[in-house]
């Protein structure tokens, strides 16, 4: 589980977060929507503790990541799978040498045997088996993005985190990993959670929407109760309407 107990955060005289309280169930997809600046990196941000709040708590799995020692710290980092909106890959590597590069840091070495049953399981749960070999430089952009998905996955994280993660992609794609996403949390039974601004993704990868509006966290809506949300903050932004 992957709780934020009033989190506060301000960058100089910038509050961007103002003791938000967020939980995410092993098996539930949460996402956090609303407009560019208003802190939803951030918040990913805590949770991978590149930044540290001014208050707050931040629990994974009951321990406060905020209080961690190092040695915790990578533990944690461990459980946790993410995704930016560029996928970042190597070009210089193959398919399978981006998806299994992480596992080769591990303290306990995996046999190359096992290293490849991850990978292939990996490349089936994004629907590109038998590319292992591939360059990088040669995969579409939907590929690339897939491979970026299957690295995620290869550490078979408890957590996931995506920013933005269909943002700059056609319709069609967006669907796809759009479907991915919730395909993979399912199999992981992980805790999901997801910054986007995409209208798709929101409906498609969400069972539960917190909108962000000034530093703090409106009550949650479903995909299904969304558009009939009773803050016209929440309704303006999906119907693509300014609130000022
Ligand atoms: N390291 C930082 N130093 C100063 N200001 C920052 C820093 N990181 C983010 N900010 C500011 O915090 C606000 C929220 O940023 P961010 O979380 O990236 O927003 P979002 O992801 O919702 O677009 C912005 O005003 C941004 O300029
Ligand atoms: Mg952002």
């Amino acid at each position: 589980m992957l709780e934020l107990i009033d989190i506060s955060k301000r960058f100089e005289e910038n509050t961007v977060l103002k003791a938000i309280n967020l939980t995410v169930d092993k098996g539930r997809k949460a996402t956090i929507i609303g407009p560019s600046g208003s802190g939803k990196s951030t918040i990913l941000r805590l949770i991978l503790c590149l930044i540290q709040p001014d208050r707050g708590q931040l629990l994974l799995d009951n321990m406060d990541i905020t209080k961690a020692s190092k040695k915790e710290l990578y533990e944690i980092r461990n459980k946790i799978g993410l995704l930016f909106q560029s996928a970042a890959l190597f070009d210089s590597m193959t398919v399978e040498e981006n998806i299994s590069f992480s596992l080769t840091e591990r303290p306990h070495r995996l046999t190359q045997k096992e290293i490849s049953r991850k990978v292939n399981h990996a490349l089936e749960l994004v629907e590109m088996s038998g590319q292992n070999k591939k360059q990088v430089t040669d995969l579409s952009g939907g590929q690339k993005k897939r491979i970026g998905l299957a690295r995620v996955i290869i550490n078979d994280p408890e957590y996931l985190l995506f920013d933005e993660p269909t943002t700059g992609l056609d319709p069609v794609l967006s669907t796809n990993i759009e479907n991915l996403i919730v395909n993979i949390s399912k199999e992981l039974n992980a805790a999901t959670l997801t910054v986007t601004h995409q209208i798709s993704t929101i409906l498609r990868t969400s069972d539960d929407i917190y909108f962000l509006h000034d530093g703090q966290l409106l009550d949650p809506e479903s995909p299904n109760t969304i558009y009939q949300s009773k803050s016209s903050i929440i309704k303006n932004f999906m119907n693509g309407k300014s609130s000022v």
